[in-house]
């Protein structure tokens, strides 16, 4: 008996081998039922590329308008918690044009010239943690997850001496984002935002009396006109670009591990041609993506593809089905990275497009060159253990030899 899109989907969000390979499940949905109305209340599942650009980037989708500051949403048992990091909303919940005045006001801080001075940091950590790691051991706690704690951290400015009590909160407040988050896991993020939310209270305070060459003073200082972002805005914002900077840049790191050691045919055309270590992040990036799922609202009725989705409705995008969507790539479910077709949804698409995607891409490829500049010989040593979650889905650790 053939599975319903609504088994599909459930599989997909709690069954550990789903989640370690999740992409046949995509493809079905999008072959037999590429926008359906889940049995769970007014959802609707979205799986192919235009369509889900298409319901992103709508005017008409977008963050419920409730009054609360939330990272959080109602947890799988219907309990309604809200895991508040402040008074005010990050971006990423934000509606125009209220998005629209703390996006510009927070991109003139994260400027790409910013990213690319940090260039020869990236380069300078990345080795520092490559020696450490000396060619063997879990290739995520020694590299994957420091190095975007890292930067992100000298980036938005957090000190050295406060990153290793800071980065488990921030770590406790991502899994609210999964829609099988249960109320434990909010409880603990509420626990996790109220220490953390006191922490960046008072390192704002510092910056604002002593500002220095970072993305917090400069947070603080960016104005347009009359136009300056408040207090609660700098920190929820600043919450928003701590967490989302790491967690999900790791798992790309990771990926990349994966992915070449899976298919070392690519390797080898990348060793030969380092010119394709760009576009090797691309396709990593697309065909491995380290966010699955994005998420809207939807303020009023939407027609597509003949379907109704009505007023009230939430919408859940597969980004990474949307990817390997065969309408806009050739060959979707090979890994090649010579294609020239790359198209992504990786980092969702309109208003809301991932603000760190330079970072990220940066990342990527100081690691890449970095690990060809060393080794010839790259090798998993034991099956790695998937995390349970599907919306940033990465693994728990990743046993590496290189030689
Ligand atoms: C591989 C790494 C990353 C992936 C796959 C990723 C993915 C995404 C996605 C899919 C969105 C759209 C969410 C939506 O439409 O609701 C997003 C938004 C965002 N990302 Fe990323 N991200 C990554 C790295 C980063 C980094 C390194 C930063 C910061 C340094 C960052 C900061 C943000 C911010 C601030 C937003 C919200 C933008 C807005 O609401 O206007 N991301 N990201």
């Amino acid at each position: 008996m053939t599975a319903s899109p609504d088994e599909l989907l459930l599989k997909v969000m709690m069954d550990p081998a789903a989640i370690a390979d999740p992409h046949s499940i995509y493809k079905e949905l999008r072959e037999t039922a590429p926008i359906f109305k889940t049995a769970m209340g007014d959802t609707w599942v979205i799986s192919g590329f235009e369509n889900s650009r298409a319901l992103l980037r709508d005017p008409r989708c977008g963050s419920p308008m409730d009054d609360e500051a939330s990272m959080s949403r109602v947890a799988v048992d219907g309990s309604e918690r809200r895991s508040r990091t402040g008074d005010a909303r990050p971006m990423l919940f934000m509606n125009p044009p209220d998005h629209t005045r703390v996006r510009g006001l927070v991109s003139r801080a994260f400027t790409p010239r910013r990213v690319e001075q940090l260039r020869g940091e990236v380069v300078a950590m990345t080795d520092g943690l490559l020696d450490q790691l000396d060619g063997e051991g879990d290739f995520v706690e020694a590299v994957a997850f420091p190095l975007p704690a890292n930067v992100i951290s000298a980036l938005v400015g957090v000190p050295e001496e406060d990153r290793d009590w800071l980065r488990p909160l921030i770590a406790d407040l991502v899994p609210t984002l999964e829609p099988t988050a249960t109320a434990e896991v909010m409880e603990k993020a509420d626990a996790a935002g109220e220490q953390s939310g006191e922490y960046l209270q008072k390192l704002i305070a510092t910056r604002r009396a002593d500002p220095k060459d970072d993305m917090l003073s400069a947070l603080i200082q960016a104005s347009d006109g009359e136009d300056r972002l408040s207090e609660a805005e700098v920190q929820a914002n600043i919450f928003l670009i701590y967490a989302a900077g790491f967690e999900t840049t790791t798992h790309l790191l990771a990926n990349m591990v994966r992915q070449f050691v899976a298919h070392p045919d690519q390797l080898q055309k990348v060793r030969d041609d380092r010119s394709l270590i760009p576009n090797a992040v691309e396709e990593i990036l697309r065909f491995d993506p380290p966010v699955q799922l994005d998420g809207r609202f939807v303020f009023e009725d939407i027609e597509i593809d003949g379907v109704t989705i009505e007023k009230g409705s939430s919408i859940i995008t597969l980004l990474a089905g949307a990817n390997r969507d065969p309408a806009i790539c050739d060959n979707p479910e090979s890994f090649d990275v010579t294609r020239d077709d790359v198209q992504l949804m990786s980092f969702g698409s309109g208003i809301h497009y991932c603000l760190g995607a330079a970072l990220a891409r940066l990342e990527a490829q100081v690691v890449l060159e970095r690990l060809l500049d060393r080794y010839e010989h790259w090798e998993i040593t034991a099956e790695p253990v998937w995390q349970a979650r599907i919306t940033i889905r990465g693994v728990e650790g990743l046993d590496v030899k290189f030689r």
